[in-house]
């Protein structure tokens, strides 16, 4: 069975990447392209967007006009957008694989709310390797406890919007977990100044925004005498894209319910 598969943000960067990993997984087509009401793509051949050839699936303007053409719904856009799409495809009991990242705690109390009426998949990240990592930095900070600071570096190309990225922030919240606390209270943003001396049980993130970097992630275990990192580093978006292919298809046979990138690798 082929899952057919409609991309929100289809014009974005991961939307471009969404439509080739799509076109090129043999168990799923591309159904649908969803952009903004007032793009120039409106009417163009989601294919030919995609470099992939002509498809014969035209870009629309309005998730409406292609709710009754997919499976399933994969949405990298923004915050504001994949609210406004999950409204709709629970109106409609369409399964959605969301990769959109930045949302409020007030955002993302709605988003999960839909999880009782339709397949809900949300991941910071899609990568095979980074969910591995998530396990990882679970073993890690178990076996390394509290005798070890804990640090969380990111880099991310120029035009990203949020920070620390969703990923880093995920990775946050697996280390506070593992070590028994509650990042909302751990968690340093930068430091500037006479900060004084590090306390203990801080979770530090610090932020690179530049260039063309696809997405580096790197978490320091760092004691007196020794240090652990564990490295991730990204060098094409297929590697997120092919990612949430995998994951819509996987998200088509699930019952209503929320699910991660670690229930789709077995990893859990
Ligand atoms: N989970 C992961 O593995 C992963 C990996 C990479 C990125 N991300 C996240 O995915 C999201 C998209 O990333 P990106 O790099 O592709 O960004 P991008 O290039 O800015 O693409 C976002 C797309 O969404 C569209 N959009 C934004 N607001 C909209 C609205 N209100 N209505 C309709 N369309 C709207 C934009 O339209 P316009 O072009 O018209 O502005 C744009 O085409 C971000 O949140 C990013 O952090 C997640």
């Amino acid at each position: 069975m082929t899952t057919r598969i409609a991309i929100a943000g289809a014009a974005g960067r991961m939307g471009k990447v969404l439509i080739e990993a799509t076109h090129k997984n043999s168990d799923a087509s591309l159904a649908g392209a969803i952009v903004r009401p007032t793009s120039t793509l409106i009417n163009v051949d989601a294919g030919e967007f995609g470099g992939v050839g002509k498809l014969n699936v035209k870009i629309v303007g309005d998730i409406a006009q292609a709710i009754n053409q997919f499976d399933v719904l994969i949405d990298f856009s923004s915050p504001e957008a994949t609210l406004s799409n999950i409204k709709i495809c629970a109106a409609h009991n369409k399964p959605i694989v969301i990769g959109t990242t930045g949302f409020s705690d007030l955002e993302k109390a709605e988003l999960l709310s839909y999880q009782n009426k339709i397949p809900l998949l949300l991941s910071a990240n899609f990568s095979t390797g980074v969910n591995l990592c998530f396990k990882l930095l679970d073993i890690a900070a178990r076996v390394l406890g509290d005798e070890y600071d804990v640090e969380v570096y990111e880099a991310h190309h120029r035009h990203k919007v949020d920070s620390p990225s969703g990923t880093a922030m995920r990775m946050g919240e697996v280390l506070a977990n593992a070590l028994d606390r509650d990042l909302k209270q751990v968690a340093v943003y930068g430091r500037e100044g006479q900060i004084g001396p590090r306390p203990r049980d801080t979770i530090g993130f610090a932020t690179v925004r530049g260039g063309d970097v696809v997405g580096d992630h790197t978490i320091m275990f760092l004691a007196d005498g020794e240090r652990v990192e564990i490295t991730h580093k990204a060098s094409s978006r297929l590697a997120f894209a092919n990612g949430a292919v995998r994951a819509a298809i996987w998200l088509q046979q699930q019952k209503s319910g929320l699910f991660d990138m670690q229930d789709v690798l077995g990893l859990k």
